[in-house]
């Protein structure tokens, strides 16, 4: 039985909490947001069970067809409440400096008086659920612990299955470890006999950090990154600081493990923005003409990597599920993905089927002839309306996953051997660039750039920069957060051990009629191949202005029809293209003048005259 308890009575703590200040926030957090009742999640299958059907009955949830998809349940959200609100995301520095250009920032002073003045009596007639959990394997060294304290039901089950949630977190922090608080709310308090919505939340939204004290405040939302505080909000924005205090980095990475057809091991993290196809590079299925790779999931989303012993850099997915977009994903594009929202799966803001079955745009050639779509309304292919919102998600366990990694749960981590960055270009960018050194690379990431989606941003096709994928996630200057990445080289580098290659990718240039030229897909295994044996020297390239390349005959095209014409459209170098490439990365520079390194102005410069050359 769960622990239900009074805000007033700190005696009612569950025996296994042992945590005096933790306790203490919790009933400061109650004091000041006034819930009717605390319930202190112990992240068990009942509970899980009893949520879900509590948000069956509210209206909140509705339960799927067991028959067609078991245990696994459909939420629509209020129409205002369906992405992550970057123009409402704040970090909370002293200084604006120390948020830099990137971040919105309000004066901790003046975001503490607002956030008082809005959580007053924000919970009143809900329940507080304090909510225990850890971005990492129980115990791991690079693993680190949160506690959300949330109204929402929604955020406890998502956060279950996103997160290792429950009564064990208590054994790791004891009774006095470090744990980030979280404090979530949506927003919508209820006065005594008020009836509640299916998705209750606020027009007004705050996402706030304040890195110094390691604390995430967030109103309003109830939505993925704005409410599932453990991803974005702790997992990259805090995390980043704390990395950039500890030697660490907290990347926008997914990571996979890669074995070659003689049975040798390698892992790489890859940074690509929203909109870039990262679920599929995460679950890619090689094409069997490539004789016997095989690509293994570690993360989808988000990497923690700390320096080893031996010098060389271990990572671990701190994540436990993935919250992932389904639009566009299927059989072909993903079979994998589909494979793991077989059962057990919370899908938000999909339409529903007939048969009390989900649907989404891309899911099948053919839509069916009738759905009620994500705002409840009666849909037919000819409505002129998406039938699921194109923001559209699944929560699922990353055990569901029929290509996991044996390693993804490991708390050691895995040796990092290859960092990708990639960005969704149609022009300019080459199919695949290796880094010729460390702060080559930084510059490659620091400057990366990807074409806006109408799905993603309302807008096509506008070239938005967004360093290392890390735009909307970086939690403090993005100038020092590159000097970050050049001091971690710098160190590696000292210590003899093997540093990573650094690679930019791009699956996205377009032809004369504006269509992809790359297949993409399981085809990006002969471009990870080519990587992999640059690792081992085994690959030779050419070198250019930007870096060096494969040629033609440097990748394998057993099994695809490819020439050498088409491969010429997505790998040549145009002169023209790059120097306004470089005109956008002097912009992008002016803007992150404050602390910018020199090393990457003068990196900036020598790609120029060699490009003038
Ligand atoms: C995400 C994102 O949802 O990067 O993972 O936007
Ligand atoms: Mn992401």
């Amino acid at each position: 039985m769960n622990a239900v308890l009074s805000s007033a009575s700190p005696s009612s703590v569950p025996a296994h909490v042992k945590h005096e200040r933790l306790i203490q926030w919790v009933h400061e957090i109650a004091a000041l947001t006034q819930p009717d009742r605390i319930e202190w999640c112990d992240g068990s299958q009942e509970e899980y069970d009893r949520l879900c059907d509590m948000m069956v009955k509210a209206g909140t949830l509705r339960r799927l067809n067991p028959a067609k998809r078991p245990n696994s349940f459909l939420a629509w959200s209020d129409p205002s409440d369906v992405a992550r609100v970057e123009d409402r995301t704040y970090i909370c520095t002293e200084t604006p400096e120390e948020a830099g250009p990137t971040n919105n920032w309000i004066a901790p002073a003046e975001m503490r008086g607002t956030l008082n003045g809005l959580f007053e009596g924000c919970m009143k007639g809900r329940t507080l659920y304090v909510i225990p959990f850890s971005m990492g394997p129980l115990g791991s060294p690079i693993a680190h612990i949160g506690v959300e304290l949330s109204d929402s039901p929604y955020v406890v089950v998502n956060m279950r299955i996103m997160t290792r949630m429950g009564k064990a977190v208590y054994d790791v922090l004891g009774k006095d470890g470090d744990f980030v608080p979280c404090v979530h709310t949506v927003g919508k308090p209820l006065a005594a006999g008020e009836a509640d919505v299916a998705w209750p939340c606020n027009t007004t939204k705050y996402i706030v950090h304040f890195p110094k004290t390691r604390e995430i405040w967030s109103f309003g939302s109830g939505y993925g990154g704005n409410a599932l505080l453990g991803k974005k909000c702790f997992a990259l924005r805090i995390a980043s600081t704390m990395g950039r205090d500890q030697g660490w980095l907290a990347e926008h990475m997914l990571i996979l493990g890669v074995t070659s057809p003689e049975g040798k091991k390698y892992h790489v993290a890859a940074a690509f923005p929203s909109a870039c196809g990262k679920t599929n590079f995460a679950m890619l299925i090689p094409p069997k003409s490539l004789g016997g790779w095989k690509v293994t999931t570690i993360g989808d989303d988000i990497a923690w990597i700390k320096p080893g012993a031996d010098g060389r850099l271990y990572a671990i997915n701190p994540e436990a599920g993935y919250f992932g977009v389904a639009p566009g994903t299927n059989d072909k594009t993903n079979h994998n993905c589909m494979a793991s929202l077989n059962e057990n799966v919370l899908f938000t803001n999909v339409a529903l089927t007939d048969d009390g079955d989900v649907w989404w745009e891309g899911m099948s050639k053919e839509a069916p002839a009738h759905l009620v779509d994500w705002t409840g309304q009666d849909w037919t292919p000819d409505c002129g309306r998406k039938a699921a919102h194109p923001n559209a998600r699944f929560t699922v366990a990353a055990s569901q996953n029929p290509v996991i990694d044996e390693n993804w749960d490991n708390p050691a981590g895995v040796a990092i051997d290859a960092f990708i960055f990639g960005g969704r270009r149609s022009t300019t960018v080459p199919l695949v660039t290796q880094a010729r050194d460390w702060v080559e690379g930084v510059y490659m990431a620091a400057t990366m750039g990807s074409e806006t989606t109408a799905a993603a941003f309302g807008q096509q096709g506008v070239v938005r920069r967004d360093p290392f994928a890390m735009l909307p996630f970086c939690g403090y200057n993005m100038s020092d957060y590159f000097r970050h990445w050049l001091d971690l080289g710098a160190r590696l580098k000292q210590s003899g051990a093997k540093m990573p290659g650094i690679f930019c990718v791009n699956w996205f240039r377009t032809d004369e009629n504006g269509k992809f030229v790359w297949p993409g897909f399981g085809e990006n295994m002969r471009v990870l191949k080519w990587m992999l044996e640059r690792l081992e020297g085994k690959a030779s390239g050419v070198d250019h202005v930007f870096g060096t390349s494969p040629s033609y005959t440097d990748l394998s095209w057993d099994g695809l029809a490819f020439s050498e014409a088409e491969f010429g459209k997505i790998t040549s170098i145009d002169v023209e293209a790059w120097q306004q490439e470089f005109a956008l990365h002097e912009e992008l520079f002016e803007k992150l003048a404050y602390h910018l390194p020199a090393e990457l102005r003068q990196t900036k410069e020598a790609l120029r005259a060699k490009l003038a050359a």
